[in-house]
């Protein structure tokens, strides 16, 4: 949810930030801007539209020069997306920029306190006021810009991921973080901030993890961390594990169809050393400490968000399944608004792709509060979440950077998978039953492999399909996600509705809205479920409806009643969605391109979700 970006240091910063916006700009599209200090000037340019606009416009306009500066791609939370709501904000005389990823609550007391002083508001958003407030808290100490910026932010209720620079100080970038995530990057005599590691991975592998209520001043003969409350602090340098090839298109159209494509390797990698065949066992580094609370725990909570939920909502039947540990999902941002009773014998266990989601880590901080044992399932390493869990899981799965989620989920499911396995050990399964168990984990990368062939299959459904305006998803027991799933992908980068139902359900209300108009996608796997499903397929057909299965290799049985039949390798039913959710990706992925919608940046998304 915006991107920030910033750079002090020798070489032309006006590349830098642009191509650090671009890598960034998953996180929010609709504005951006730059600022840079150079000849005694602060330049700033910045506009409505996207990084690439910014881009062509500077192009035409002629580079900005200069060593030093910040840059933001917005996603809009309060003010319209426009040239003037667009960051960088700067004071009345123009002698300092911000950009700011958050939202600063109490922005309307600051805004009414400092207009009553005599300031001009340019724009409608909240940042400005935390501009103009730095600015009076200068005027009135005449104190460094640094030390102004950090009595600002003792002034400031909400979240902040801010950058700041001065004309009045060309070696000087400050940056400072309370709730939304910011990095810094470490090279030879220069240094960059940004919102994750993107933009970073191209110049350094050096960074420092910044934590909330922590500001950090930036020049090029070093840098200095301090508590908002001017604690001065030493901060760990570490070493980032992104490589450049990761968080490049590498050929393909799109991310989010690379990252479709990566999946067999990325379920290889989330796998790998923790599926141990030969001793017959799961091994989970992270989460040694904490197994036997884990095993002796009275219940799991599993809290998330988004696409993330629906891999929870997996989890949960695997480890009741597998670990007859009772287990509730729910929405992270619904958990912690309605003081949940929690109970000794409780973990809560939280699922995030970003680790940086505003609501999932809330959940996490509201049951620390409380004494719970915390565990993250993660995918970005060093992320918020996964520094304040106390024990947890990493995905593995690479970088993630298509808006609409897909090799993150699959490997959500598969450490949920494993989890739930290492919970069964000399507990639920036999020696025989796990060794069963992990010879059909072990295969499902070559399986995804497989299914990924049909891709061109599904090409053609999309075809068929790609003026529909509603589709329902209907799955049960453990496709009901799939089936939930499926829906979200489709609704979130091709904007047709989209419900996900159990089957069974449907009879309750979505019946109502069988038509020949209302394509069905029914997930059919030959499991314990299967003859149930059919007679749902059957009353949709009986109605017009039409119907896409899919199902198992080998299944002619769905052929009469449905429009098209998607034939995947079968699997064992507590390992089917990790298969049966790649079609659903590819079909929305394709439907969405035939419709000329941008994929990897869906209207009004934004990947990193760090507002509330
Ligand atoms: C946003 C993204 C989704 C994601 C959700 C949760 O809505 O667009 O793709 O599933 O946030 O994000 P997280 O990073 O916590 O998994």
């Amino acid at each position: 949810m915006c991107g920030i970006v910033g750079y002090i240091g020798g070489q032309q910063v006006n590349d830098i930030l642009l191509t650090g916006l671009q890598r960034l700009e998953y996180r929010g599209y609709d504005s951006a801007g730059i600022a840079i200090v150079a000849e005694g000037q602060l330049k700033v340019h910045k506009q409505k539209g996207k990084v690439s606009d910014l881009v062509a416009t500077l192009e035409s306009n002629g580079q900005l020069q200069g060593t030093l500066g910040i840059g933001h791609t917005r996603w809009a939370t309060h003010g319209f997306p426009n040239d003037e709501n667009a960051h960088p904000h700067t004071n009345v005389t123009g002698s300092f920029a911000l950009v700011h990823n958050g939202i600063i609550e109490n922005y309307g007391a600051l805004r009414q306190k400092l207009k009553q002083k005599g300031y001009t508001f340019k724009s409608e958003t909240d940042t400005e006021a935390l501009v103009h407030l730095i600015d009076d808290v200068q005027k009135a100490t005449s104190l460094p810009l640094e030390e102004a910026v950090r009595q600002a932010l003792t002034q400031v209720v909400g979240t902040y991921g801010i950058a700041v620079v001065s004309v009045e100080d060309p070696d000087l970038l400050i940056a400072a973080r309370m709730g939304s995530p910011l990095i810094l990057g470490v090279g030879e005599g220069e240094y960059f901030i940004a919102s994750d590691a993107a933009p970073l991975v191209e110049h350094t592998r050096q960074v420092v993890y910044l934590n909330d209520g922590e500001l950090v001043v930036l020049r090029r003969s070093g840098f200095e961390v301090r508590t908002i409350d001017n604690v001065k602090l030493e901060k760990q340098i570490t070493e980032l594990e992104w490589d450049l090839e990761e968080i490049e298109k590498s050929g393909y159209e799109h991310f989010m169809l690379k990252e479709i494509m990566e999946q067999p390797e990325s379920l290889e990698n989330c796998m790998r050393g923790r599926l141990r065949l030969e001793e017959n066992c799961i091994n989970l580094g992270g989460l040694i400490e904490v197994m036997d609370d884990l095993r002796a725990a009275e219940r799991v909570i599993i809290c998330a968000c988004g696409t993330s939920w629906h891999a929870a909502l997996v989890g949960e039947y695997l480890i009741e399944k597998f670990a007859r540990i009772p287990v509730e999902v729910e929405y992270a941002s619904e958990f912690r608004y309605r003081n949940p009773i929690l109970r000794e014998g409780d973990v809560v266990l939280v699922i995030s792709q970003s680790g940086e989601t505003a609501d999932t880590l809330a959940a996490v901080r509201e049951a620390k509060q409380q004494g719970i044992l915390t565990l993250g399932v993660v995918n970005t390493v060093g992320s918020t979440i996964a520094r304040e869990t106390d024990a947890g899981v990493y995905l593995h799965a690479g970088p993630e950077i298509g808006v609409a989620s897909t090799k993150a989920f699959t490997a959500q499911v598969l450490v949920l998978t494993m989890i739930a396995l290492k919970l069964a050990e000399n507990r639920t399964l036999t020696d025989a039953e796990m060794a069963e168990a992990l010879r059909a984990v072990s295969q499902i990368p070559d399986k995804v492999r497989k299914l990924l062939e049909l891709d061109k299959e599904l090409c053609n459904i999309a075809h068929s399909y790609r003026f529909a305006n509603n589709f329902l998803y209907l799955g049960r027991g453990f496709n009901f996600p799939v089936a939930l799933e499926g829906a979200l992908k489709l609704k979130e980068i091709s904007y047709i509705h989209a419900e996900g139902y159990p089957a069974a359900e449907m009879k309750h209300g979505p019946i109502a809205l069988i038509d020949r108009f209302m394509p069905v996608v029914f997930i059919a796997m030959k499991d314990r479920t299967y003859d149930k499903v059919v007679s749902n397929i059957e009353e949709v057909a009986a109605r017009q409806g039409s119907v896409i299965a899919i199902t198992d290799e080998g299944n002619g049985e769905l052929d009469k009643l449905c429009e098209y039949v998607i034939r995947i390798p079968h699997t064992e039913e507590f390992l089917s969605p990790l298969l049966t959710v790649v079609p659903l990706q590819l079909l929305s992925y394709h439907v969405a391109v035939m419709r000329g919608c941008n994929v990897d940046q869906p209207r009004n998304l934004a990947k990193s979700v760090t507002v509330e």
